[in-house]
């Protein structure tokens, strides 16, 4: 089980470079916090309500694709709110009595981050919705008809929820949220300011148009931009002269593997096996993930959603289907009977 205190700085040495840099890269305040403007506005005016009526803020959920922000608007959350905040996820928590322990540890004001809360076991839900709606723990003791339940008071916290997949969230779990917010893939403008902001602490030579160029790449996910970012830096170090312009990005994520449309090796892998080894689909997910050696969650998480926003493929009843820009994209001619040839033209532009 994993209960932890968020320290930014905490034992770093642990920590790969990419985890320690995420951690330093990491807005601690909304000002901070690039783009998700509604978002933001909505959370300035909960934040302060709360604050005004020195109660804890409601409970949210943030969904949304890996890399979004979610885990940091949490910790922004707690941040701003002055309040602790305390760490576990879904998987992480194997019983009831897993969530009941943190639970009663937790303080007025406390914001309790449950990460991929999408995997939460029923039996530990159970113990979750009492605790939500009225602050209370039910605890059942002794077993069969000796049995009898305890209420016990909670401290009156604040659960953030985060998850990659809303449609597994349980209707009465989703309800139990006072804001279920939504996160989508950030403009290409965000994304740049997040680069320039991130070249700034770590300190990357990189003009604007050379930001620009990393951020066109970045699937829309300011952790990918954080990530492109320190791969164009060390390519510019180490072959060029150490400044990030539009060329030295452009050379530097073509040596890294990254195409002009974002995609990287793993997930061009994908249109790859649809359009080489099944010849465009329709193909179920299930094959299509065994082909290219990825478990069926990654392909339909972290794969997926940017290919399916790119208009590169489909998911209809039959399974995935590539489109005619994939096989253009991918520099191959669509076969004339490509499963995408009743699509009209301009939906996927
Ligand atoms: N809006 C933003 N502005 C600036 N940086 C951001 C923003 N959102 C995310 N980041 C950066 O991207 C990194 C990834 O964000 P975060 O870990 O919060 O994503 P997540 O949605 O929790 O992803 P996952 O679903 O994989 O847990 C952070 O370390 C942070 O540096
Ligand atoms: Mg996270």
């Amino acid at each position: 089980m994993r209960d932890e205190l968020l320290s930014p700085s905490g034992d770093d040495d642990e920590r790969g470079d990419e985890e320690r840099d995420e951690l330093g890269l990491r807005p601690q305040t909304l000002d901070d916090f690039v783009g998700q403007e509604q978002l933001k506005a909505h959370l300035r005016v909960m934040m302060k309500a709360a604050a005004g009526r020195e109660q804890p803020m409601g409970h949210m959920l943030f969904a949304g694709p890996p890399g979004l922000g979610k885990t940091t608007l949490a910790g922004i959350i707690a941040n701003e709110m002055n309040a602790t905040m305390h760490i576990t996820s879904g998987p992480a928590l194997e019983k009831g009595g897993d969530l009941a322990a943190i639970l009663t540890k937790l303080e007025d004001g406390d914001v309790l981050f449950i990460d991929e809360i999408h995997r939460l076991a029923r039996p530990v839900e159970e113990v979750l919705y009492p605790a939500m709606e009225d602050f209370q723990l039910d605890l059942v003791l002794g077993k069969g008809p000796a049995a009898r339940t305890m209420r016990l008071p909670v401290a009156k916290f604040t659960l953030v929820g985060a998850t990659t997949r809303t449609g597994l969230i349980t209707g009465p779990l989703r309800d139990r949220f006072d804001y279920p917010a939504r996160l989508d893939y950030y403009e290409p403008d965000e994304l740049r300011s997040i680069v320039l902001r991130a070249a700034g602490i770590l300190d990357v030579a990189v003009d604007d148009d050379g930001a620009g160029e990393i951020a066109l790449r970045s699937r829309g996910t300011p952790r990918i931009a954080n990530r492109l970012l320190r791969q164009v830096r060390d390519f510019a170090d180490v072959e060029r002269d150490g400044k990030v312009t539009q060329a030295v990005a452009q050379d530097g994520l073509e040596f890294f593997g990254v195409d002009n449309r974002g995609l990287d090796k793993a997930t061009r892998a994908v249109l790859q096996a649809l359009c080489g080894m099944f010849e465009g689909g329709p193909v179920g997910l299930k094959t299509l993930s065994i082909s290219v050696s990825e478990p069926v969650e990654t392909v339909e998480d972290v794969y997926e959603p940017y290919l399916i926003q790119q208009g590169f493929l489909m998911r209809t009843p039959k399974g995935r289907v590539a489109t005619v820009a994939a096989w253009q994209h991918l520099g191959l001619a669509a076969p004339s009977s490509s499963p995408d040839k009743d699509v009209p033209p301009g939906l996927f532009d």
